[in-house]
């Protein structure tokens, strides 16, 4: 067999490349957006793509599945309670893929996602068994996937990971995420073993009813441009253009010139973080889009005024003015410290509730003016 694991330093993911070398038939498993990785290995190797597996809709980033279908013909794979608009194999627990000798064998794991599946990886002629795993966002590395949002449920993850962990100790597991946001405390290593997450993953040494309750503990904000990346991964809208990829570096304003700065400057203060977070407090004056709608709103932030960008602390703000200069914003600065260094500094807060705005709403009206032709709903 051939098998490859890909990291995407951008987001945090893993995608894999599985292949048979006797039969040069190949799938990939979460395919990343930039599928020339996948096509370079395949023209070297004579492989050709059967399958493109998603292992659940993702919401952090947009899926190469339908560019590699386009490209190669491959079939793309998502669970059968998946909701999205494109034709597919739907697969369900317990299927097997062929793929040459080898066999990919579908594990339904919910509880990050409804429609969340695991890979099997299983060599006959090597073994019976499984040697491996590809988990999605089920199980991580020294942690599990979030259930919180997209109709994530924190009972299903537990039963879930409680499922693969029945797996025998040797078995490899590959997740889908090695950093990013749909987990809160993964360990960084690209892969780990079913024996060692069940002797020392934190989450998995928890009773059931402490996992559960620790999983609907503090919520990471949703992820930048979660909604337009959704729903393009659901077909629903072609918003290709929402994934950020162009990481350049952004001037940032130190709290102590940032009073200067805005009295000088008179920038568009935009604030990215939940709205609950604005509710909490935040910056007099500063409007807020959360980083989750930034693409779909792009209408309200204007492009001929300096913006300077706030959230809590500086990395998602940082990240959402770098999002903004890929999408044409010359005049972008990220306020480095964010409202808890504002606060801390003695500048003024604003405690007045915020009224954000249904998501729906949102991001009907927005498609129009990003120039995406196709309605948007969400689900
Ligand atoms: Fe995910």
């Amino acid at each position: 067999m051939y098998f490859k694991q890909f990291l995407d330093e951008h987001c945090g993911c893993a995608s894999y490349l599985i292949a048979s070398r006797q039969t040069r038939e190949a799938a990939v498993v979460d395919p990343a957006l930039d599928i020339e990785p996948y096509l370079a290995i395949a023209a070297e190797r004579g492989f050709r793509f059967r399958y493109a597996v998603d292992t659940h809709v993702h919401a952090d980033h947009i899926s190469g599945a339908r560019k590699l279908r386009e490209a190669t013909g491959a079939e793309i794979c998502l669970h059968e309670s998946a909701r999205v608009r494109y034709a597919l194999r739907a697969v369900k627990d317990g299927d097997e893929l062929p793929l040459g000798q080898l066999r990919l064998r579908i594990v339904h794991t919910p509880g990050h996602r409804p429609e969340l599946i695991s890979v099997l990886v299983v060599n006959p002629p090597r073994s019976p068994e499984p040697s491996m795993v590809l988990t999605g966002d089920c199980l991580l590395v020294g942690d599990v996937g979030r259930p919180d949002f997209g109709g994530g449920d924190a009972e299903a993850q537990q039963r879930s990971v409680e499922r693969l962990l029945s797996l025998p100790d040797w078995v490899a597991v590959f997740p889908g995420h090695f950093e990013g946001p749909c987990g809160k405390g993964m360990c960084g290593r690209p892969s780990t073993t079913i024996g060692f997450e069940r002797l020392f993953n934190p989450m998995v040494r928890l009773d059931a009813s402490a996992f559960v309750r620790a999983l609907g503990g503090e919520v990471p904000p949703r992820p930048l441009n979660m909604v337009a990346i959704e729903a393009t991964n659901r077909g629903d809208a072609d918003a290709f253009w929402a994934m950020p990829t162009v990481m350049d570096s952004v001037p940032e304003v130190a709290i102590a010139h940032a009073p200067a700065y805005i009295q000088r400057e008179r920038p568009h203060l935009l604030d990215v973080r939940e709205p609950s977070e604005y509710s909490a407090g935040h910056i007099p004056g500063v409007a807020l889009v959360p980083q989750a709608e930034l693409a779909t709103r792009l209408s309200e932030i204007p492009q001929d005024r300096p913006v300077l960008t706030v959230c809590a602390a500086g990395a998602r703000s940082l990240r959402a003015a770098q999002f903004l200069q890929q999408m044409g914003y010359t005049n972008v600065r990220s306020l480095a410290g964010g409202t808890s260094g504002w606060a801390a500094a003695g500048l003024p807060i604003d405690k007045t509730e915020g009224a954000p705005e249904p998501t729906r709403r949102i991001v009907e009206s927005a498609w129009t003016h990003a120039g995406v032709h196709e309605a948007a709903t969400t689900h």
